[in-house]
């Protein structure tokens, strides 16, 4: 055996992977290089192209999450659950998928931030030609929890109005999609910068949270899809009509008293389950063009740190998507 050989050998057994090793703010995240896993049984081996970023892996990253749910992560931590890539190796009992498949979908554990990570068969779904691997990785989670939000939340119906409170970000712009796509009426708030953008997505009316008038929006809305949150969303609300319904996504806090007064149903929305035949259905329809995927900023993962800031700031448009191998 010469030298190479056993240098390969030796390398394939390790990769690159982002991991924290302490909550804290971006810089806990480290690129560094620790032991690729292999596939389990039932699960697929996935070399990730590009890995989609949430605001739950820096939740989680900050310690907010274990705060909050209570929820203790094994550390190191290698954060990301939205991911594109190719199989590399398939374990016992996979039926589905064989090496060079290209798949998308979401890790039961995290994981994705890395060169390669295994994903139970179940939860991938096959990548159609027309997407690349950045798009299709900024999907399953963001889409999940927008059509999630629009259709089992508030079962939105043809001719409604819906009013979508994010409506340029990861969650916002595929809840504005799906709502239209629904043949609802919609009524997208964000910020003026990203008016032209939600028109394009195919919103109706795009009221700017920065200068518009909320009292202008009381009572419109058959339902409201707030992604953004907040400590006290009165104005949201009051933009229910009577018997309507309010999905939080984004954490938000509304006043009990005044929803029952105004007779609107609170439907909080915790984890939208992952569906590989829906996620399947999305990546067709994003391939026909019938659904767009924003990728507001794509960079390579040793830069992980820097689209945690850039999530962190709740400034991003669309998704942010991070790039692994060449
Ligand atoms: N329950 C679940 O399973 C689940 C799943 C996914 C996400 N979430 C939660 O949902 C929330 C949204 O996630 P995301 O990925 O959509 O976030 P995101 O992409 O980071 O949202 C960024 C967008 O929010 C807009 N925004 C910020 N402040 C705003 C305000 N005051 N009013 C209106 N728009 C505002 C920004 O637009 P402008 O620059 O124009 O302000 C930006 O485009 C997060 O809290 C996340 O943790 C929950």
């Amino acid at each position: 055996m010469g030298m190479d050989e056993g240098k390969s050998r030796t390398n394939a057994k390790t990769m690159n992977a982002v991991r924290f090793h302490e909550y804290g703010p971006p810089e806990a995240l480290r690129f560094e290089r620790v032991t690729r896993p292999s596939a389990g049984t039932r699960e697929v081996l996935v070399r990730v192209r590009a890995a989609g970023v949430n605001p739950g892996d820096w939740q989680m990253r900050s310690g907010w999450a274990a705060e909050k749910f209570g929820l203790s992560l094994t550390l190191p931590f290698t954060p990301g659950y939205d991911l594109a890539g190719i199989v590399e190796e398939v374990g016992p009992g996979v039926t589905r998928y064989r090496a060079g498949d290209r798949v998308f979908g979401m890790t039961a554990a995290a994981g994705a931030y890395a060169e390669f990570v295994a994903v139970p068969e179940s939860r991938l779904a096959l990548l159609p030609a027309a997407l690349d691997d950045v798009q299709a990785a900024g999907v399953p989670m963001s889409a999940f929890t927008a059509w999630t939000a629009v259709h089992a939340q508030a079962q939105v119906l043809p001719g409604q109005t819906v009013l979508i409170n994010g409506a340029s970000g990861g969650v916002g712009h595929f809840a504005l999609q799906f709502a239209k796509l629904a043949g609802a009426r919609v009524i997208a708030v964000t910020s003026g910068r990203n008016r032209a953008f939600a028109e394009a997505l195919g919103a109706d009316d795009v009221f700017d949270y920065t200068a518009d008038d909320w009292a202008a929006l009381a009572g419109v809305a058959d339902a409201v899809i707030d992604t953004v949150g907040g400590e006290e969303t009165e104005a949201l609300v009051r933009s229910v009509r009577q018997g309507g319904s309010l999905v939080p996504v984004g954490w938000g806090r509304y006043s009990p008293e005044l929803a029952r007064k105004i007779g609107v149903r609170v439907q909080e929305l915790l984890m939208a389950p992952f569906e590989a035949d829906r996620l399947a259905r999305i990546g067709e329809r994003l391939a026909a063009g019938d659904l767009r995927a924003e990728i507001g900023a794509a960079m390579p993962l040793a830069e992980a740190a820097r689209a945690h800031a850039l999530s962190e700031s709740r400034r991003a448009r669309g998704k942010i998507v991070l790039q692994a191998g060449e």
